[in-house]
């Protein structure tokens, strides 16, 4: 049987996600693009085959549904993909109390971050072990690294995503496939709503790392095999320093800025 060898991105119509395929298809690997932005992917697909003469496959998928990765999995068997790359990148962010939430963000954020990525890794890692190669990352987030109130969901899921990525690296060692967390800090993208946090102003001040900035050290960390990504130094500076910051601190610097964090 002949198949199509292809690096599999999710959440590839903006961001992190976009920027990944990008080097991807430059290195002139195939791509499989799913997001749940139709226009976007069609439009993608004319660019990359145009641009980077790659064979380009769109899968327009929520993928916070339940079934979401069965799916997926679905579309790489009928097509006959062979995915020597997963990238599991598709994410959103709110902030907010726990009790403050709506129910409905919060199951998709769980569902999207943790029961999709993981079984992604599941079925697509099941082949990488048959053929004895293979890379997987996983995007995580520096907020993996502390416990986080205000954005538990996001922070928490995240943990998990690394705690899994970090296991599953272990296992896969065995069978030759390659398994990374990519960590990222504040990055200048469209997860943030630009009415509240302002993009250009956070890239000005160093605050922000571009998503190229991003994909491409997660990109280049992948091949190269590393545990864990934290791209920029600054980031890394912020990631030791919430590791070393007591929750207490936190505690107090919620109860003192409260407002800030808070809906009203
Ligand atoms: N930006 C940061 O500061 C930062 C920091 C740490 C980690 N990260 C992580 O990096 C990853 C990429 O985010 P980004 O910053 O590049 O933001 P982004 O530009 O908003 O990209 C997120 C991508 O995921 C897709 N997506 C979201 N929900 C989806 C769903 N239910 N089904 C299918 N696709 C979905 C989005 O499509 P739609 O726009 O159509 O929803 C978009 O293409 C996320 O996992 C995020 O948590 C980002």
């Amino acid at each position: 049987m002949t198949t199509t060898p292809v690096a599999l991105i999710t959440g590839s119509t903006s961001g992190i996600g976009l920027e990944c395929a990008r080097i991807l298809a430059k290195k002139k690997y195939n791509v499989l693009l799913v997001s749940n932005e139709p226009q976007k992917l069609e439009e993608l697909q004319s660019e990359f085959s145009t641009v980077y003469g790659v064979q380009v496959f769109t899968l327009y998928q929520d993928l916070s549904t339940l079934d979401a990765a069965e799916t997926v999995y679905h579309y790489v068997l009928q097509n006959k993909l062979e995915v020597e790359i997963l990238i599991n990148n598709a994410g959103f962010f709110f902030f907010g109390e726990v009790v403050q939430s709506s129910p409905e963000n919060a199951s998709k954020m769980i569902h999207l971050h943790i029961h999709t990525t993981s079984l992604l890794c599941l079925y697509m890692g099941r082949h990488m072990k048959e053929r004895g190669q293979g890379y997987i990352m996983n995007v995580s987030s520096i907020s993996a690294f502390k416990d986080f109130p205000g954005i538990a969901f996001y922070a928490t899921s995240k943990k998990f995503i690394k705690g899994f990525t970090r296991s599953l690296r272990t296992e896969m060692k065995y069978y030759g496939v390659k398994v990374t967390a990519l960590c990222p800090g504040a990055t200048a993208t469209n997860l943030y709503d630009p009415n509240v946090i302002d993009l250009k102003k956070g890239m000005r001040y160093g605050i922000m790392m571009a998503a190229a900035e991003v994909a491409e050290a997660g990109i280049r960390g992948m091949f190269n095999n590393r545990a864990v990504i934290i791209p920029g130094i600054l980031t890394k500076i912020m990631t030791w320093l919430s590791m070393l910051t007591p929750h207490w601190a936190i505690y107090l610097a919620r109860k003192r800025w409260r407002k800030l964090f808070d809906k009203p």
